[in-house]
């Protein structure tokens, strides 16, 4: 697992180092999905309920989900949030980040920002013996502090020889509260963070995830391993 974590990481660093003006998303995606099998991997989002590509490609308002595409190409100012696994030996890798294009709003670097430290923080949470919902009330307090919204409507979840596996991982919730942390427990922790309200829309595409009120949206995942010493972040590149 820590072998297609790795190779998660990988391809999420030259897809995000590959970000700027007059780039496609299908070229990112490409870039992605050519680093994964390089490394005799597969990717395991593609074909995953129909998804028809490696990676996820959602740019500024769109929250998760956005499929790659080579009539979209990026500009300067967009935020860029990419979402990509790894499969590798039977055992799942799955990890996200948010790229800025170019230069982009000081309201954006901040989101930006803002997403990645609360990952952090609900990733500090994750001790064996305390509850999901510490990594959950973590995530939430950070955000909301900052003045931004948690999505709702999607999670984070466990990881392993599925990419989608219990518990559900929600980005809000009790402190205390939740199933057991334990020791060998993989988990996919993943913010997705809106500068105005926490609603969501599905495009007519059936995966496309916006903003309901059309703000900036970011997400930050890492596959995360419950150790007996704490939290082990498995996604570095
Ligand atoms: N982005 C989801 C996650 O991180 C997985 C994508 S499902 C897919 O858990 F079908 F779009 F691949
Ligand atoms: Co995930």
């Amino acid at each position: 697992m820590l072998e297609a974590c790795r190779i998660s990481a990988g391809a999420l660093k030259i897809a995000g180092e590959a970000v700027e003006p007059g780039v496609t998303t299908a070229e990112l995606d490409e870039i992605a999905e050519k680093y994964i099998r390089s490394q005799g991997a597969e990717p395991n989002f593609k074909n995953y309920d129909g998804y028809p590509a490696t990676a996820c490609i959602s740019v500024n308002n769109e929250v998760i989900h956005g499929i790659p595409s080579k009539k979209r190409k990026l500009e300067a100012g967009d935020i860029v949030s990419i979402d990509l696994g790894a499969k590798f030996d039977g055992y799942h890798g799955d990890n996200a980040a948010t790229f800025a294009c170019g230069d982009v709003s000081p309201e954006a670097k901040r989101l930006m920002e803002v997403t990645r430290e609360s990952l952090y923080k609900g990733i500090a949470a994750a001790l064996p013996g305390g509850r999901i919902g510490d990594i959950s009330n973590a995530v939430q307090s950070y955000v909301e502090k900052n003045g931004f919204s948690v999505v709702r409507d999607f999670v984070g979840h466990g990881v392993g020889t599925h990419l989608h596996e219990a518990p559900e991982v929600p980005n809000f919730g009790t402190a205390g509260h939740g199933i057991r942390l334990l020791p060998g427990m993989t988990l996919a922790i993943e913010p997705m963070v809106n500068a105005g309200g926490f609603g969501v829309k599905v495009l007519p595409d059936g995966w496309t995830v916006l903003t309901k009120d059309g703000s900036l949206s970011a997400h930050f995942e890492h596959t995360v391993a419950i150790t007996p010493d704490g939290p082990l972040i498995m996604t570095k590149a």
